[in-house]
C-alpha cells in the first residue's frame, strides 16, 4: 500500500495527516488529557482487551505510537484512526482517481470529521471537482444497542460516551479550519437507518464504515454496498476491535456471496477492492 509523499500534493497530504492526528503538537495534547478522557480511554482499552487482542496489551506504555496507530481517543485531534488508516484512505482514493473508478466517497461514522476532511483534501490535491465527499453521522453519538434485532451488539454501550457525540456545526467548523468546507462536501445527519437508504448518492468509489456497532455496519452495507462501483474500495475501521462489527461484515459477505480478499490495514482496520 505505498503512497508517494515526495511531490507537492504528497507533501500537502502528509502534512494533513500529521495535523489531523495532531502528532505535530502531541505533547501539548497530552498535557490537556483530562480525567474524563482517561476514563473513556480505559473503557475502550477494556472493551478491546475483552477480545484478547494481544496488540493492545502494552497500550499504556506506547506513548506517541498509540496515536500513530490509532489506539486512543484523542482529546483534541480531528480523527482517532491513526496514520496507517489515513495512508489507506490516501491509497484507495488515489487508486480510484488513477483508474477512473466512477463515484463519490463516503464515511459512515465521522466523529470530529477527520477522515472525511482528509478525503476532501485528497480530491483537492488532485484537482478533482466531479466527486463529492459524503459525511454521514447522527452528530449525536452512537445509538443504544437494539439487542432484540441485533443481539450481537449486546453490551456495546458506546452510546453512553458523550465524547463520541460531535455536533454537525463542530464538524463543519473543522472542515472550515482546513479551508475544505465547500459544495463538494455533503452532510447526512441522522441515524444511518434513516439517512442512508434514500441518500442522494448514485455511485460510490470509496465506502468507509466506522460506526462500531453490528447495526451501524449492517445498515451502511445494506444501503450502500450495491452503489459501490467495480474497482471501488470498501473499508471497515473497527473490524479488529469490535466483534459485532466483524460479525456484521461476515454476515453480509455470506448473504451476498462476496469473495474478495479481506486485506488488513493495521491492527484493526481492513479493506477490500470490489471485483471488476
Ligand atoms: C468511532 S467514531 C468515528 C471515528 C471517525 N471515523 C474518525 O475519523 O475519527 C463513530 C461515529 O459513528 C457514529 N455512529 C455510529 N453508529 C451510528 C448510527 N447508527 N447512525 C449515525 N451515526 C452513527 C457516532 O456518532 C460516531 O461519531
Amino acid at each position: 500500500m505505498p503512497v508517494n509523499n515526495e511531490n507537492c500534493s504528497g507533501l500537502y497530504l502528509d502534512l494533513m495527516k500529521r495535523c489531523l492526528t495532531n502528532t505535530i503538537y502531541y505533547e501539548h495534547e497530552c498535557r490537556n488529557f483530562t480525567p474524563w478522557n482517561k476514563k473513556i480511554q480505559r473503557f475502550f482499552v477494556q472493551l478491546l482487551l475483552r477480545k484478547n487482542n494481544p496488540e493492545i496489551i502494552n497500550l499504556r506504555d506506547q506513548g506517541e505510537d498509540r496515536r500513530v496507530s490509532g489506539k486512543d481517543w484523542p482529546p483534541v485531534a480531528h480523527t482517532m484512526i491513526g496514520l496507517k488508516r489515513l495512508d489507506n484512505i490516501q491509497y484507495c482514493v488515489e487508486q480510484i482517481i488513477k483508474n477512473n473508478v466512477p463515484g463519490d466517497l463516503i464515511e459512515t461514522g465521522v466523529w470530529r470529521g477527520g477522515a472525511t476532511i482528509f478525503m476532501r483534501a485528497i480530491l483537492k490535491a488532485y484537482a478533482v471537482t466531479d466527486r463529492k465527499v459524503f459525511v454521514a453521522d447522527s452528530f449525536a453519538g452512537l445509538p443504544r444497542p437494539d439487542e432484540v434485532r441485533y443481539p450481537k451488539d449486546k453490551g456495546v454501550n458506546l452510546y453512553k460516551y458523550k465524547d463520541l457525540a460531535v455536533s454537525l456545526e463542530r464538524v463543519k467548523q473543522n472542515f472550515e479550519r482546513y479551508g475544505l468546507l465547500d459544495e463538494q462536501v455533503c452532510f447526512l445527519k441522522g441515524w444511518f437507518k434513516e439517512t442512508l437508504p434514500d441518500a442522494p448518492i448514485e455511485k460510490l468509489a470509496v465506502l468507509r464504515l466506522d460506526g462500531d456497532l453490528y447495526e451501524s455496519t449492517m445498515d451502511a452495507l445494506k444501503s450502500l454496498y450495491h452503489k459501490l462501483s467495480a474497482g471501488g474500495f470498501l473499508i471497515v475501521d473497527d473490524y479488529g476491535a469490535v466483534e459485532s462489527c466483524k460479525a456484521a461484515v461476515h454476515d453480509f459477505r455470506k448473504e451476498r456471496s462476496i469473495r474478495e480478499e479481506i486485506i488488513p490495514i493495521d491492527w484493526v482496520g481492513v479493506y477490500w477492492q470490489k471485483a471488476r
